[in-house]
């Protein structure tokens, strides 16, 4: 049951953070996961890089990754209001291929399912590399199958293009939330749209539904996939290079935030649990999500009991952030985030138009308003009761001039231009009322 006081504050709408008190030592934690299973995508990752790079002439770089930079933005971090530690921007909103974080979930689980069907049916044999997919023969055999998702947008574009690339049918169920130019630029890729005047629950359930009844058809199932969640979590290693290649420690005394938008939870939960495997305890990851759609905060405030939905408390699941507009967790990530996540804070939609315009101000970032969710964690953990009550907890207070802060930016290089000067004209606009 979900505590009154809580559920009247998150009715109110104002932004919160709310601390998980049944966060435990990450050795301590037991979950239906393994570590191993993260050291197994980070190398299934490295063995498909030359059939990405083949499939996807945008991954020039050396070694065929779906990899973001890691941008520090002292400038931006200071006219939020943010002084302490050291303040970076994890760039998946420029991913290649996808231009959002679904790129590391979607492609790693399209093409896995891509290799283990042309092995059980024979087209490549059990140690051909994965490069074998690339083969004409292969290709034109893919085309009798169909790979399908529910999603919001960008997990569409992600498994859409990605099932193109390899031959593959597409279909994607799209929700209510939305918008109208991810659906052109899937439709341009050659992938089926339906679009549903439903939520996002009700999109993946029909999308489910077809998949059940038709063998040729393969369902990438964003609320319950172990393969989603584990192409994300090879996230880690590559912050944790990244941090290394800067001579950033992380420790104890130098700890390690970040703050990552949630919608069903996959990508943040995929990422969280790699970061618990590569920092321990010296990560602490805090979800955002919109205080109309807290899904990931309701559930794990709630107690694992039974499954708690935001309308169920009477909140209404709308909101301008279309990835994260989920009204109930994934169960599976309910689990593996229960013992582990620090928090959750919420955010009200005009602050994300705010610091969208400031980070393309400051920064020069192109994000959608999803991802501008991520800026506001330094304040959440650093500025409110709740966050100091953590960092004492936590024995972290003295060490917080020497933290870092990594606010994981999920979306938004390919929004069209027109889309993107709307969302800057509104964030300007709002920002002059102050
Ligand atoms: C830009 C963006 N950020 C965050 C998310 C949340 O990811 P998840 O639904 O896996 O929690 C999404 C989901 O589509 C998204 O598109």
């Amino acid at each position: 049951m979900i505590d009154a006081q809580l559920k009247s504050r998150l009715l109110k709408g104002a932004p919160l953070l709310w601390v998980n008190p049944d966060q435990i030592p990450v050795l301590m934690a037991e979950v239906p996961v393994r570590p191993a299973q993260v050291k197994d995508a980070e190398q299934n990752w490295r063995d498909l890089a030359p059939l990405l790079q083949q499939c996807f002439p945008e991954l020039q770089g050396p070694n065929g990754a779906i990899s973001s930079d890691l941008i520090e933005v002292a400038a931006l971090a200071q006219v939020m209001g943010n002084d302490q530690g050291r303040h970076f921007v994890k760039g998946d909103h420029a991913l290649p291929v996808a231009g959002s974080i679904k790129a590391r979930g979607g492609i790693y689980e399209v093409f896995l399912y891509g290799l283990s069907l042309a092995r059980s049916l024979g087209l490549i044999k059990a140690d051909d590399t994965p490069i074998a997919l690339a083969h004409p023969e292969v290709k034109a055999a893919f085309a009798n199958y169909t790979v399908a998702v529910g999603s919001t947008g960008n997990l569409g574009l992600s498994v859409g293009i990605a099932a193109r690339a390899l031959g593959f049918q597409a279909v994607v169920h799209m929700s209510s939330d939305a918008k109208a130019w991810k659906v052109e630029r899937l439709k341009h890729h050659g992938v089926d749209v339906v679009q549903h005047d439903a939520d996002y629950g009700n999109a993946v359930a029909a999308a489910r539904d077809q998949a059940d009844a038709d063998p040729t058809i393969y369902f990438v199932d964003d609320e319950r996939s172990e393969l989603l969640f584990f192409g994300y979590s090879a996230a880690a290693a590559e912050l944790r290079d990244q941090l290394d290649a800067q001579g950033i420690i992380v420790d104890a005394q130098h700890p390690l935030f970040l703050y990552l938008p949630c919608g069903i939870g996959g990508a943040p939960g995929g990422v969280t649990y790699g970061l618990k495997q590569v920092f321990g305890d010296n990560a602490h990851c805090f979800f955002v999500e919109p205080a109309q759609s807290p899904c990931a905060l309701v559930q794990l405030a709630g107690g694992l009991e039974k499954q708690i939905n935001v309308y169920d408390i009477g909140l209404t699941n709308k909101t301008e952030a279309d990835g994260m507009a989920v009204a109930e967790i994934s169960w599976f990530i309910a689990q593996v985030m229960h013992p582990l996540l620090s928090g959750v804070y919420t955010v009200a939609d005009d602050d994300l138009f705010r610091w969208l315009a400031l980070a393309h101000d400051q920064a020069g970032l192109q994000l959608e308003p999803s991802a501008a969710a991520c800026l506001g964690g330094p304040a959440a953990a650093m500025d409110t009761a709740e966050g100091q009550g953590y960092l004492t907890q936590n024995g972290l207070t003295h060490h917080m001039t020497q933290a870092t802060h990594v606010m994981w930016a999920t979306g938004g290089s390919f929004v069209p231009d027109e889309e993107f000067q709307g969302f800057l004209a509104k964030g300007n606009q709002l920002l002059s009322q102050r």
